[in-house]
């Protein structure tokens, strides 16, 4: 019986064949143990020479890291694996012997892995987050289903810019200029008012000179938008959206946070409702903690994000900030001008911004003096104008960044081991 080792589960008794990796061997006279990959999992398989003969077991000593196989043996429960399990071997047949695999179980510098990401995916800890990013993703689309979003897809190619027109990706689109997208959310917004609820899930770029452990050139959001909801609508619908997340690893990658050595006893409390400040008691509260390099109108900095979202055992709210530092589409509070109606949420234990969101302007007038003053240019935005020219209603919105969120569940200190082939400033290879 060919399987996998995700589903070896099954077999306990039985003898099944599994196509492998050697991630690693241990061996004595008698006896060689194999740690072993498929991809679904990580296995430890038994040799032992009495049971095999001669041959088998010279094949197995003689094992190379990553060399593949077919190996085939007996499932048995194994209860001091964290996994399980474990197979006594009865037969090895090679497929490709490795020669000079060049990560190695010792310790390498970050660039030399950086420019073998190609194979340092095949590692047991980027395993455990590239499982954990499959979780949240899985999660997030069960989310938006269960709530009745429709899924929509936004373009990469965009003749606009909702993001501010300085971190652009320039691209020639036959003789027309074209950007990579920035961010759904103007297309979002038309989608929403065709859907109702509607979310989407794609790659963004940035051409941020930004070199963070939380920057990324290109990155992945999850963006959704809803008709009909106002500021406060729409913290409620991103606090439970996070907690669901969060509560659906912790339940389905259990092993995988335990792989990465994760402190879950930070995560196991992460339940709505999420505390909330507004920008003017976070200025004073960091000039009380004794920040005194900023002022009211700046946007904050790591350390600054940091220093408030300590204070909080959960994901921190920080709404209303100066309608000066933010983007030209968001809706003004009702009672003063200076401020809009957004909110960042900020994770705990410094992983920074990992949502961006706000109420939408929808007069029309109003839109139109905000695009004046970003100097954005009309013609190309005469479709996003439609919006609130007809019918238009309240609607509110806001993105998740992916890589951010995987970073702070998994407890990795760098965005670049969040996302299979990270592309940062000075890197485009592998
Ligand atoms: O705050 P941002 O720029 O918001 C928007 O793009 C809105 N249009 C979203 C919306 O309302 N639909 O980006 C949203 C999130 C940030 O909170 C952060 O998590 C992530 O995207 N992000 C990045 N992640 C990695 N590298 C970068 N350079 C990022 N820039 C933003
Ligand atoms: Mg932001």
């Amino acid at each position: 019986m060919k399987t996998t080792i995700a589903e070896v589960h099954q077999y306990v008794g039985q003898e099944v064949t599994i196509g492998a990796w050697l991630a690693n061997k241990r061996s004595s006279g008698k006896i060689a143990f194999l740690q072993l990959r498929d991809g679904t999992g990580f296995i430890q398989g038994v040799v032992v020479k009495n049971d095999v003969g001669d041959e088998q077991f010279q094949v197995a000593k003689s094992l190379t890291q990553e060399s593949s196989m077919y190996v085939t043996g007996v499932i048995q429960e194994d209860s001091r694996s964290p996994f399980g399990y474990e197979m006594l071997v009865s037969k090895v047949e090679l497929i490709n012997q490795a020669i000079d695999y060049p990560i190695t179980p010792k310790n390498h510098g970050t660039e030399f892995l950086m420019d073998h990401r190609h194979l340092w995916l095949r590692s047991r800890r980027q395993h455990a987050i590239m499982k954990v990013r499959n979780e949240i993703i899985r999660a997030s689309y069960e989310f938006f289903n269960n709530n009745n979003f429709v899924k929509v897809d936004p373009p990469i190619l965009t003749g606009s810019s909702p993001e501010g027109t300085t971190e652009l990706f320039h691209t020639k689109y036959f003789d027309e200029d074209a950007y990579l997208s920035q961010s759904g959310q103007l297309y979002m917004e038309a989608a929403a008012m065709a859907l109702g609820k509607v979310f989407s899930f794609g790659p963004t770029f940035r051409a941020e000179k930004s070199k963070t452990r939380r920057h990324l050139i290109e990155f992945w959001m999850i963006e959704p938008e809803m008709a009909f909801y106002q500021f406060e609508d729409s913290l409620k619908v991103q606090e439970e959206y996070v907690s669901y997340i969060i509560q659906s690893v912790l339940k389905n990658c259990s092993l995988e946070l335990e792989r990465l050595e994760r402190d879950t006893s930070k995560l196991e409390n992460i339940k709505a409702p999420f505390p909330r400040i507004m920008y003017d008691d976070a200025i004073k509260f960091l000039h009380e903690q004794g920040f005194n390099d900023i002022e009211w109108g700046d946007d904050f900095g790591a350390p600054h994000e940091t220093a408030i979202a300590d204070h909080f055992d959960k994901p921190v709210f920080i709404t209303h900030y100066p309608t000066k530092i933010k983007p030209f589409y968001m809706q003004p509070a009702p009672d003063r001008d200076d401020v809009v109606l957004c909110a960042d949420m900020i994770a705990p234990e410094g992983y920074g911004e990992i949502i961006g969101g706000s109420e939408r302007i929808h007069d029309p007038e109003l839109l139109k003096q905000r695009m004046d003053e970003h100097n954005l240019p009309l013609e190309a935005y005469e479709w996003y104008l439609d919006i609130s020219k007809y019918g238009a209603v309240p609607h509110s919105g806001f993105g998740l960044g992916l890589e951010r969120t995987v970073a702070w569940i998994t407890g990795v200190e760098h965005v670049r081991e969040t996302i299979p082939f990270p592309r940062l400033l000075n890197r485009l290879y592998p």
